[in-house]
């Protein structure tokens, strides 16, 4: 019995120090756990070194070219913990990183459900949201993993209501539904992309940028104020705006900058202009091809899809996006991530590290990050 007695003294006396310890313990691996969280982000998962793909004779760049790497699909994913595990997906962030100016990326998606992930870790900030409506003619895995996705990220919205975007008006619906999803929400301006965009810049550039456009909308490109937007005819054929929106439409919506306070106007005119069938891969858009493609891959609209042999070229071209496709030439978007993830995380004015950004070049970018 008094053994018994000192023995739970003991166990007493010995469990405070243990109990302290286990919750320092605890809140030190909470800690850590997000800090890493916070200031360590992953770098992209790939199996190319990139950095020599800007040599054009080296050995590695030729095979590369001989044998590309395509899209290998994963396995259907069983919870949100899977997502996460594979991508970087952060749910916090330094305002260094993220800006403060909230967007909202839309775009229509029918396949290739890893590419839309791995384009969506490539812009992903935690201050903007994301809206991927699907094409009717998607099949029930796709819809599924990008339910999935939509309910696994607070960020990420992806309507269950399905739109046949094989016309203007179809495409647009997918638009204006997005757009009117989380209207309330505090975001500034919606980029609108075609399904192949990939950028070549960090979201908290693009957001700069579009902080600058206030209340206009940037279609390829042209400004329009809202007094061009509240007065258009959508009969008159012959004005600027319906020449640039026919044009961008016919380009599957590549690309356009919307203010929040104008994106009903603007939906509203478009909606009201003929409707007509887009390109798609029945009817491919074959008599106005892109000018100097060095690949002589056209997407369905005949826009240019880039490849491992413009890598080098990349880092000198003024676009926000380009096309490229994941069953042609994964290890291009590969290395084109890296670029951006480069451009996100190693920012030269929080790092100083200059020479790591973008492989040595460094041109213009600093200056708009420093306004
Ligand atoms: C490019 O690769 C070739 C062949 O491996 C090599 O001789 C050359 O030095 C490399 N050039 C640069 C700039 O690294
Ligand atoms: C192409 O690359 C893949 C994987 O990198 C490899 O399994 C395959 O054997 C290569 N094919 C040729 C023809 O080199
Ligand atoms: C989508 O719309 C087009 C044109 O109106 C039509 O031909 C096509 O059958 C529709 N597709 C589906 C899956 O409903
Ligand atoms: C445009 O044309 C349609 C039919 O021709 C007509 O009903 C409509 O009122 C016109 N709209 C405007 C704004 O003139
Ligand atoms: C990029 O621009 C720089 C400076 O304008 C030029 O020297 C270089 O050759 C260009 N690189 C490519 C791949 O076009």
């Amino acid at each position: 019995m008094a053994n018994h007695d000192i023995c739970t003294k003991t166990m007493w006396a010995l469990s405070v120090p243990l109990a302290v310890l286990l919750v320092l313990f605890i809140a030190l691996t909470a800690y850590a756990t997000y800090s890493f969280h916070i200031f360590v982000p992953l770098a992209p998962d790939n199996d190319i070194d990139c950095a020599e793909m800007f040599n054009k004779s080296s050995e590695n760049y030729l095979s590369y070219i001989e044998n590309r790497t395509v899209l290998v699909p994963t396995r259907n994913d069983k919870n949100c913990f899977q997502i996460r595990r594979r991508r970087y997906l952060p749910s916090d962030m330094p305002k260094s990183m993220a800006g403060n100016h909230n967007m909202f990326f839309i775009r229509v998606v029918k396949k290739d459900y890893d590419f839309v992930e791995e384009v969506l870790t490539m812009m992903h900030s935690p201050i903007h949201f994301f809206c991927f409506p699907i094409d009717i003619s998607a099949d029930s895995i796709f819809k599924e993993r990008m339910f999935r996705l939509g309910d696994c990220m607070v960020n990420v919205l992806v309507p269950r209501e399905l739109f046949n975007t094989s016309t203007a008006h179809g495409t647009l619906s997918a638009h204006r539904r997005c757009l009117k999803e989380i209207d309330e929400f505090d975001w500034k301006h919606a980029v609108i992309t075609a399904e192949h965009d990939i950028p070549l810049h960090s979201t908290k550039f693009l957001s700069r940028r579009s902080r600058r456009l206030r209340d206009m909308v940037e279609i390829n490109g042209v400004h329009f104020k809202e007094e061009t937007l509240l007065s258009a005819d959508p009969n008159d054929t012959s004005s600027q705006l319906y020449q640039v929106s026919r044009n961008w439409i016919q380009h599957l919506c590549s690309m356009a900058t919307i203010s929040h306070s104008q994106h009903k106007t603007l939906y509203n005119y478009l909606m009201k202009t003929p409707d007509f069938n887009l390109p798609n891969d029945e009817h491919r858009e074959v008599h106005v091809l892109e000018k100097g493609c060095d690949t002589n891959q056209y997407d369905v609209d005949g826009s240019c899809l880039y490849a491992m042999q413009d890598f080098p070229a990349i880092r000198n071209t003024t676009r926000l996006f380009i096309r490229a496709d994941p069953n042609y030439d994964f290890g291009f978007i590969q290395c084109v991530h890296e670029v951006v993830f480069e451009r996100t995380y190693f920012d030269p004015i929080s790092n100083k590290n200059a020479m790591n950004y973008l492989y040595g070049s460094h041109k213009n970018l600093i200056n708009d990050y420093r306004n």
